[in-house]
């Protein structure tokens, strides 16, 4: 097949002159234009909502949790401890700059691996650079007998939870 200088073969048997070419390219550069903003504006008038774990804490049962302990939860960062004086709840979190601390049973604190801030098993700091004790939580316990912890509410030191 003989093709003139303004004529473009698209596919075996279907010849396109100049103008259908580029009306047809026009075209569908408009149909990804649109699609784009199609795309765009579905992004932009959808719900901007984060799924956040819930801030309440089961603990499990009160047992689990014998005088003397320090028990660290990794996943809800919290220390669970039991004294004489009850339980409570602290955040895991340091006051510093973030770090998870850890229990650390050999020396009767919980330390902070980042920076080296030391607080005792009460959250009070002992030593570093942290400019406040560990916060305690809300703590209470269940009709079912288990702790549970708010991780959203702090409350003042030493509101024991007594069983
Ligand atoms: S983050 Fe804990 S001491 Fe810096």
């Amino acid at each position: 097949m003989t093709t003139t200088k303004d004529t473009y073969i698209v596919q075996e048997g279907a010849v396109l002159d100049r103008r259908e070419f580029f009306t047809k390219l026009g075209l569908g550069s408009l149909g990804v234009a649109a699609a784009g903003t199609l795309a765009f504006y579905y992004q932009y008038l959808s719900p901007n909502v984060l799924f956040e774990p819930s801030p309440i804490v089961n603990a499990g049962a009160i047992d689990r949790y014998p005088l003397g302990s320090v028990t660290l939860d990794v996943n809800s960062a919290i220390y669970l401890v039991h004294i004489a004086r009850g339980y409570f709840s602290l955040s895991a979190i340091c006051t510093h700059l973030g770090c998870m601390t850890a229990w650390k049973p050999e020396l009767n604190m919980i330390a902070c691996p980042c920076h080296g801030s030391r607080f005792n098993r009460e959250g009070q700091k002992l030593a570093g650079p942290a400019p406040r004790p560990l916060p305690w939580l809300k703590t209470w316990l269940s009709d079912e007998g288990e702790l549970m912890v708010d991780r959203s509410i702090t409350i003042p030191q030493f509101q024991f939870l007594r069983v």
